[in-house]
């Protein structure tokens, strides 16, 4: 990838600004790339009627990957039974585990061969679809999982993958991308290419009522990571901002609810709709600094991806807030946090406390307990890389300004913090406000 070599040849000193020139530019082109979209069926029971379509396309054998949980909660009952009832014959490999690592998929992808699979649904949190989409890509292209990762590594076209995500969430069932782990060297790898856009999803809020509190919260910041990091960067579009303001207003109005009561399927639902808008928003318009430094504490210390992007959202918005300001006053409106008629420096300040204050509704800890001070160079290094070649953020930073960042959720010696429920450190307003000011001023 030629913005690979950027860091290497630009001096540190003018490196901010140069690739902020270049990122720019590079968003011209990338609003152009043609990225497919899926078929959305959306409501309780379009699982089973999405079956019910795919049967229609005369797969011979379809591979359903998952994972042990959801296969035990009886999940794919409503899909299975369709595909089997429209003729389509059907293997489940569900020993998916979180952020699927390399053999694992490996696994997955023997069996898929074995069993002579032609295509896949995709069925889970974003572990399974990304799962999915990495054999998928994997049994039309073989060579190894490794050297697929990066922008378009596959010559063929993947299996056809169908969608149902069953966290809200990743969006992954309307991204280009698939994240997957190499243990062997402590990182999450990226497969991206716009053929592993699922053909069709289905949005079926009635599998997620019994996604415990804790997954619906990590899960719920991470998709408005994606709304908002899409939001504020430099390739934003006129589309991705309408879906990003969407994905905010309702994740506003209704991740409270589900973290409180998962029953609630109109909630739910509308989590689910957030879910996909904030997907469709960020699969064009990328991420940021949030998802470079989580994705490094995803690979080290296995951190839920979800949980690792919303204990580094405060911080990260902080640090760019003073180049955001407009941005972050219009996402304080879609959110109902004030009115237009306010000016933006308020409305902006408004939005940051209401991060932090959803942060700590859903019990979201202030500290990420397995962080250690003498990894955190390492940590910085490899996220500003990530960043720098490839995120088109708002505001760049040095690695030692990243270093700072990350040392602001580094677990005090002290445990006098207050703590959650699950015995983890969680913020208290003043203390939040004060560690974020101190990393933005950096
Ligand atoms: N491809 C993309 O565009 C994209 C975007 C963001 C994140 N990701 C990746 O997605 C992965 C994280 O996905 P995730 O946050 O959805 O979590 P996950 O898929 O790892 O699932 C988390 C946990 O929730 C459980 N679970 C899922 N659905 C459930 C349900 N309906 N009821 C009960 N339990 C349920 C799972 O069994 C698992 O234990 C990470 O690897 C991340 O890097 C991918
Ligand atoms: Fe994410």
């Amino acid at each position: 990838m030629i913005l690979d070599f950027i860091p290497k040849l630009v001096p540190k000193s003018t490196q901010a600004a140069g690739l902020e020139v270049l990122m720019k530019g590079a968003g011209k082109f990338t609003r152009y790339i043609p990225i497919p979209q899926p078929t959305l069926m959306v409501g309780p029971g379009s699982s089973a009627r999405m079956g019910e379509v795919i049967a229609g396309f005369g797969h011979s054998k379809v591979l359903i990957v998952t994972d042990g949980v959801i296969s035990k909660l009886g999940l794919l009952k409503g899909v299975q039974d369709a595909l089997h009832a429209g003729g389509t014959k059907t293997v489940v490999f569900d020993k998916i585990t979180p952020d699927a690592p390399i053999p694992l998929i490996e696994e997955g992808l023997d069996f898929c061969r074995e069993h002579d699979c032609d295509a896949i649904v995709a069925f889970g949190g974003g572990s399974s679809m990304d799962a999915s989409k990495a054999i998928a890509i994997a049994m039309t292209n073989p060579k190894p999982l490794r050297s697929l990762a990066g922008y378009f590594k596959g010559r063929s076209n993947p299996l056809p993958i169908y969608a149902v995500p069953t966290t809200a969430g990743t969006g992954s069932e309307v991204t280009v991308a698939a994240v997957i782990s190499d243990p062997s060297r402590e990182d999450k790898v990226v497969i991206i290419d716009p053929r592993l856009v699922p053909k069709m999803a289905a949005l079926d809020a009635s599998l997620m009522t019994g996604l415990p509190p804790h997954v619906t919260a990590a899960t719920g910041i991470d998709a408005l990571t994606h709304a908002v990091e899409s939001f504020v960067g430099n390739w934003a579009t006129p589309y991705t901002n309408g879906m990003a303001l969407a994905a905010t207003g309702l994740i506003f109005e209704n991740l409270r609810t589900c973290y409180r009561d998962g029953g609630n399927l109109a909630a739910r639902e509308k989590m689910s709709l957030a879910s996909t808008y904030a997907g469709l928003a960020f699969t064009r318009a990328n991420v940021g600094y949030v998802h470079a430094i989580a994705h490094q504490f995803g690979g080290k210390y296995h951190t839920p991806h979800g949980l690792a992007n919303a204990i580094m959202l405060p911080h990260v918005l902080r640090y760019s807030a003073p180049a955001i300001q407009k941005q972050l006053a219009q996402l304080a409106v879609r959110a109902k946090l004030g009115d237009d008629s306010e000016r933006d420096d308020k409305l902006a300040e408004k939005f940051l406390d209401a991060v932090e204050e959803l942060n700590r509704d859903l019990g979201i800890p202030l500290y990420l307990d397995k962080l250690q001070e003498a990894d955190i160079p390492a940590l910085a290094k490899a996220a500003c890389y990530e960043a720098h070649t490839g995120y088109p953020v708002p505001k760049y930073m040095t690695q030692k300004q990243c270093e700072a960042l990350i040392r602001q959720v580094l677990p005090p010696a002290t445990k006098s913090s207050p703590t959650t429920a699950t015995g983890k450190a969680v913020a208290k307003p003043a203390v939040r406000k004060a560690a974020a000011k101190k990393s933005s001023s950096k």
